[in-house]
């Protein structure tokens, strides 16, 4: 088997052409309605060269909200507008995955229908300010869930993988990183839970099995992925002992027959590891996707150790729709407006010039 990013690599029954994934990326381009538009198959289609796209994260319910124009995967709409997407990318021959997102305390009682209070595990304030309509607000304090609650929020997500089938994707991803729902649930900086859902990582991991046992009744398990960061501290998160932690969490993902595990490794936005992802790399029996400042070299260095099987690329597919292409040819890449991250129109979306229309 060939080490090399440009070779085909296989999926459970799915094969990519290539070993290159375009990272979740919320891009707060959906229309107001939290509804997929036209510009959005467009950002899509010119991504499809990569052997696997997932999508930016997507609510499971209005109740999972977290900041504005960000797509759901709920309603009929919803659905209709993926549909769009997941033609586009398969008319190019590519594959596509939906990230399912609850975004629990990073939200705002202005994001949430009848201006309810954000939940969480715990009761506890995240730093910062929520990206709101009306420009940034302060987080509130979250309500701690009750132990009945928590069965509703897993049959969202129930709901939300059927949704995901109707609207054409090839598979999804539980978004169980980057400080959001599940993540306030495993990690013991912001998991102050004495009932069954807190305490031991067991029980802090009882929520992500929840999950995963419903989608699991929707989807066959390898076309499931699950995304973890164990060291991120993005929205104020903390856990007391990761390398553990996560040792263990990804130890009882192994047996579940996944699509594969997709790791931010470090902190985002920084190349600094505390944590040996290696290590926890060697306790998955499947596929793994690494992530998180990748270029070309280190990603075929971490092919050729066995470090990896995929490579997830963000704020360089964000800036290089042909991203494929440049790193096969060595070609310059473009460079990333961070101004147009999030939200605003085609300019820094759709815009981003391909190889051929730069010289
Ligand atoms: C604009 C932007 C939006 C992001 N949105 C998401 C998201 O919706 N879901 C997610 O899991 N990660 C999200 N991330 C994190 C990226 O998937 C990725 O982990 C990060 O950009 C680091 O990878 P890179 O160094 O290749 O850019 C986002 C990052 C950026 C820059």
């Amino acid at each position: 088997m060939s080490l090399d990013l440009f070779s085909s690599f296989t999926v459970g029954d799915l094969t990519l052409t290539n070993r290159i994934v375009l990272a979740p990326m919320t891009r707060n381009r959906a229309a107001p309605d939290n509804v997929p538009q036209a510009i959005n198959i467009e950002y899509y289609r010119q991504r499809a060269s990569a052997g696997l796209i997932i999508t930016e994260a997507s609510q499971v319910s209005p109740e999972g909200v977290g900041y504005p124009a960000t797509p759901g995967i709920y309603n009929n709409e919803q659905i209709a507008g993926w549909h769009k997407i997941t033609d586009a990318v398969h008319d190019e021959g590519g594959h596509i995955f939906i990230q399912l997102w609850y975004c629990g305390r990073i939200s705002h009682p202005s994001l949430l229908p009848q201006q309810q209070t954000p939940v969480a595990p715990s009761a506890i304030r995240p730093e910062g300010d929520a990206f709101t309509a009306d420009g940034m607000q302060a987080y509130v304090e979250p309500r701690a869930l009750k132990t009945d609650e928590i069965k509703n929020i897993v049959s969202q997500y129930q709901h939300a993988a059927t949704q995901a089938k109707a609207a054409g994707f090839d598979g999804i991803e539980v978004h169980a990183a980057n400080g959001y729902l599940i993540d306030q649930f495993l990690r013991d900086g912001s998991n102050h839970r004495t009932d069954q859902y807190g305490g031991s990582i067991e029980n802090r991991m009882r929520f992500l099995n929840e999950v995963l046992d419903a989608v699991s009744g929707v989807w066959p398990t390898n076309r499931i992925g699950v995304r973890l960061s164990p060291e991120n501290a993005f929205n104020t998160m903390s856990d007391s002992d990761p390398q553990q932690h996560f040792d263990y969490v990804i130890k009882q993902l192994s047996s579940r027959g996944l699509a594969y595990l997709h790791v931010l490794e470090g902190n985002m936005m920084a190349t600094q590891r505390e944590v040996d992802y290696r290590a926890l790399r060697d306790k998955f029996e499947g596929v793994y996707i690494a992530n998180n400042g990748y270029d070309k070299a280190r990603a075929e260095t971490a092919l050729a150790q066995g470090d990896s099987d995929l490579i997830a690329f963000g704020v360089p597919f964000l800036a290089n729709p042909d991203l494929v292409n440049r790193l096969k040819t060595d070609a310059l890449l473009n460079t990333p407006d961070q101004n147009t991250f999030y939200g605003g129109d085609e300019k820094g979306y759709t815009d981003y010039p391909f190889l051929q229309n730069t010289n």
